[in-house]
Parts: C-alpha cells; structure tokens; sequence
C-alpha cells in the first residue's frame, strides 16, 4: 500500500509506542461496567449480614465476610441501599448537597451499589465529586527519594531539597534491600535538616519495614498492599485479618498508615474472577475501611499499564480515587509511576487529581531523574518541576509545591548532607567525605557521586539498625553541633506520643500544625467556599525568575 505521509508522521508519534488493549471481560481486562459485575444487594438479620451483593452468606469469601462484618456501616444500610444509585451520583455532583450528608449514604451501601454509583458520572463530575468529596481542606503532595546506588548521601541532599520545596510526605525505598537502614536514615535527617514537618517512609518487605518505623527512623507506612479477590491476596501470604492486624500495629505505636490497592493489580496477578477492575478495587476500599485504616493510596499506582490500556482507563483510575474519599479515606492518588511516551497525556493524566485536588495529588513525584527512581519512575520527576509550577501558575491551583531559588536548594542540600556526615561519624559508619558532600549538594543525579564502598556500608547499615532508634539519631545530631536538627528529629517522635497525626488526611503545615479530616475538613459547597489558595502562598506560586514585569524595563 502506499502510504500516506501524514500518517507516517503520526505513526512516529510518541503516543504511539504506548501499549493499548481492547476490553476482555473474562480476564478482567475491562475499567467497569463488566456484564459479570454482580447486581447490589443486601439483607440484614438482627445485625448480620445475611446477603450481600447477590451472594448469601454461606458462600462468602474471606474478603465478603470481612467487609460484610466491619466495612460496611449496618445502621444506615437498609436505608442507603434503596437510594438509587443515580440519585446518589447526583447528590455527588450537586453543591447544595454536603460532604457529610453524602457519606452517611456512600458508607453504608455495597461494593456492587459504589461501582454502578460512578457509572453515571463523567470524568468533569468525577471531578466535580472529588474536589468536594477529599477529606482535607488543603490537596498536598508526596515525592520519592531514591537513587540506583542506593547512595545515601545524596538521598539526604535530595530529602532536604524535596521538603523546600513543600512536599508533606516523603518515600524511600532500595536498590539493594540491605541498605534500607541507611535510606531511612537519610530521610530522616535530611527531611527535617531545616523544618519539623514532613513525615518519610522506607516501603520494604513488611518486617523490615515495621521494625524500622517501630525504631522511630520512619514515621509512615504506605505500601500495605490489599487486593480485591481472595485468590491475589493468598499469593501475597495475606487475609484480611493480617493486613487489620498489621494495621494496629502500627497505629499503637503512633505511626501514620495507609494502605495501597488500585485497578489492574488482580489483572496482573491472573485472578480477577471475570470482575470489572473497578469493581475489584471497591472491594478493596471497604477492606481498607473495615480493617480501620486512616487513608490509601490508590489510583491504579504501579498497576496504571493494565487500566491505562483499556478504554476509559483515565476515568476509572479518577474513579477510584473519589471512591476512597467517599468512604471518607485519605487518598494518595497515584501518578506515581511512568506508563506513557506522550507529555500530553501524561499530564492528562494529572490534571484529573490536581484541578479537584486531592490529599496528595501524586503518591510519588520522582524528586530525582527518573532512572534514579527505585519505585520504578513515576509520572513527573525533577526536570518536570518547572512544567508543574507553571501550570500552578496558569491554572491558579494548589499543587501542594512552591517554586525555590537555586542558592536556596543549595544551601539546605548542603547542610543535609552536612548533617548526615555528622551522623555518620557519630555512630563511627563507613566515613562520609567532604567531596561527598560537595558532589551531593549540587548534584544532578547518582551519576554525579563518587563510589561508595558498598560492602562496607552493607554491613555497617546492619550494625546501625541493630543498636539505634530515631532518639539516638536526635542524640547524635545534638553531640555534632547540630542542635536544629535535632530538635526537629525529637520533635516530630514526640508526635507520635500524641498521636495526632494518625487522624485522616494530617499532615503538618510549614509552621508545624497539624491539618487533617479533624481539625481543617474540607468543606467545600460551591464557588467560594473549601480551600482558597491565601495571597501570601499565591505570591510564591507566581514567582519565576524569567517573568518580565516593569522593574524589567
Ligand atoms: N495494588 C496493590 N498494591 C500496589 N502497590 C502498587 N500498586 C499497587 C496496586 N495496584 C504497592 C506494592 C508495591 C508498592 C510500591 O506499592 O506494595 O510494592
Ligand atoms: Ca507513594
């Protein structure tokens, strides 16, 4: 055939070495509306769950009894079952109609009766649905810190520069799992080397993890994952009750947690018993809820390949996200891992969280390259922060991130670096060096580090874990001269006494108080009211160096 030439450019296309697939419903390769989705129900004996979305009881799965016992509220769920599911997705969209009023009907019905609810709504109403519907006043936003080399004293450089720049919360994990010890470490006291703020994870194998955030060097955990059938979460060794009871753990100990699920997931992992994806991930939000959890982080995640291929994939994956606010989660909505060629719908992709906002917008925006990002690159790294701040600016909406100037990103990186090196010699680990340092603060990437011995520090890292907690880390801050730091460090472990941050949604603001689903909700009923962007914040989201002005004449 001969070709046509426009259709030769197009086919060079960065769009299109994208992988699309049709809808497959018998392997769930399908966003919603699955002709095998069951019908909702439910029936209630003296405060049982005796049916529940077309299944009786006796035929419950592990995940069915679990959500039928503790995650669906019983009291109001006669009631809210025989509310139509139009109706409920119109009071979604409809202003007039508050968040509370919404919630007492959203968590009270079926996985089933959720699912149809967001087939009725377009992408704008879902996105109408989540700006009102998040839990928190005011979106935010999350970064990783990672690099290939798993070098930690670029990964404090890197903490401090991410925590200038605004981001609430943010996640490390490893190249070379034995070296977790030391990336927790180095988020800790980068993170906090010049504010008491922002909380850090290390997401590792689930022992691992908990020990660490139990020692106090990490004070969130994230990636607990929950799936949507009983068949995926046996694969990962799971019920439903390990994953309740991993939860408490963590919460009696005063640490921040969420859970992750997310659509594609059950595709992925070959069982999704013919069911929508969408479907699938209710499930697991009711999971989420009845195990108690404070919040999850979902919106397909490392899944977004298998919904992002299917038709409606951006829709469903904006779905999910408003179905975990509206069963009153904190969510960490995703664009958190690369999955397209095309800058277009990438940032597509994002506009769906960031123009509603939601508690944070991306669950992991790469503050490194993206090959230096070790959860396997997210959405937008570091040579997007201009991209991002502009489109702050354009659109005047809060990203959760504010502009910096250069001589500051250098200063707090040095001094992260700084304070690690102090750290280090402290504890009498493999030596930190001034060219270390130096190469950390103005560092593009790993590329630019020397080598570390990485035998030496393998082992050191162990040794270190084995005799510390976070308050010797406070302690060693404070022998080395830097007392700042250690007060931060202190500070944020006397937190978790309190507890207070283990209420939905909280994060610490840039003076150290507290905003959450409590005590800052988001209350938003129409033009005018919920979260305003404040002068003094909108005067730095505008800021640019490049911008002309008159003082330019
Ligand atoms: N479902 C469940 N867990 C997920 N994770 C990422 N995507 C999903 C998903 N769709 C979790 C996994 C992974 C971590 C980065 O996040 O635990 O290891
Ligand atoms: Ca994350």
């Amino acid at each position: 055939m001969k070709r046509s030439k426009r259709f030769e450019v197009l086919e060079k296309r960065p769009i299109n070495l994208d992988g699309f697939s049709e809808e497959w419903a018998e392997v769930g390769l399908i966003a919603m509306e699955s002709e095998y989705d069951p019908e909702p129900s439910i029936e209630i004996q003296s405060g049982v769950v005796m049916e529940m979305d077309g299944k009786r009881r006796e035929a419950f799965d592990s995940i069915d009894l679990f959500i039928a016992d503790y995650g669906i509220n019983l009291d109001n769920a006669e009631a809210a079952m025989k509310t139509d599911t139009l109706q409920i997705a119109r009071m979604l969209v409809d202003v007039n109609v508050s968040r509370d009023e919404i919630l007492k009907i959203t968590t009270a019905i079926t996985p089933a009766k959720i699912t149809k609810v967001m087939s009725h709504l377009n992408v704008v109403e879902i996105m109408m649905a989540q700006m009102k519907m998040r839990a928190r006043r005011r979106p935010s936003n999350q970064a990783h810190i990672t690099n290939l080399e798993d070098n930690p004293v670029l990964m404090a450089a890197d903490a401090a520069e991410a925590a200038l720049r605004g981001f609430s919360e943010i996640e490390t994990t490893t190249a070379v799992s034995r070296y977790a010890p030391f990336n927790a470490l180095a988020l800790l006291v980068g993170g906090l080397c010049g504010k008491r703020r922002i909380l850090s994870q290390c997401s590792l194998e689930e022992a691992l993890e908990l020990k660490m955030g139990m020692k106090g060097l990490t004070s969130y955990a994230e990636t607990v994952s929950v799936y949507g059938t009983e068949a995926v979460m046996t694969d990962g060794d799971d019920t439903p009750w390990s994953k309740g009871f991993l939860a408490s753990i963590y919460a009696s100990r005063g640490m921040k947690m969420r859970f992750t699920s997310g659509t594609g997931a059950e595709v992925l992992m070959g069982n999704t018993e013919k069911k929508s994806m969408l479907y699938l991930e209710a499930r697991c939000l009711f999971l989420t809820k009845g195990c108690g959890v404070q919040g999850t982080q979902n919106g397909s995640v490392s899944c977004i390949g298998i919904p992002g291929a299917v038709p409606g994939g951006f829709r469903v994956i904006a779905a999910e996200n408003l179905m975990a606010s509206m069963l009153n989660l904190e969510v960490a909505s995703g664009n958190d891992q690369t999955f397209t060629h095309s800058d277009m719908r990438r940032m597509s992709k994002v506009f769906m969280q960031l123009l509603p906002g939601t508690d944070f917008i991306s669950s992991g925006y790469s503050a490194m390259p993206n090959y230096d990002d070790m959860f396997a690159g997210s959405n937008t790294d570091c040579d997007d922060y201009d991209d991002w701040y502009i489109l702050q600016r354009d659109m005047r909406v809060d990203g959760g991130i504010l502009p910096i100037r250069e001589e500051d990103a250098i200063g707090i990186r040095n001094k992260g670096a700084k304070a690690l090196q102090a750290v280090f010699q402290y504890f009498d680990l493999p030596e930190i060096t001034e060219a270390e340092v130096e190469e950390a603060t103005y560092a593009y990437s790993s590329y630019d580090m020397p080598k570390r011995n990485m035998v030496e520090d393998l082992k050191a890292a162990e040794r270190f874990l084995a005799g510390n907690t976070g308050f010797d880390v406070a302690k060693a801050l404070w022998e080395k001269g830097f007392q700042d730091v250690s007060e931060n460090v202190l500070d944020m472990l006397k937190q978790r006494i309190t507890g207070d941050y283990l209420h939905t949604a909280a994060i610490f603001d840039e003076e150290f108080k507290l905003e959450s689903a409590l005590n800052d909700p988001n209350l938003y009923e129409g033009p005018g009211t919920g979260y305003q962007i404040s002068e003094e914040r909108w005067s730095k989201m505008i800021q640019k160096e490049n911008i002309l002005g008159p003082s330019a004449l």
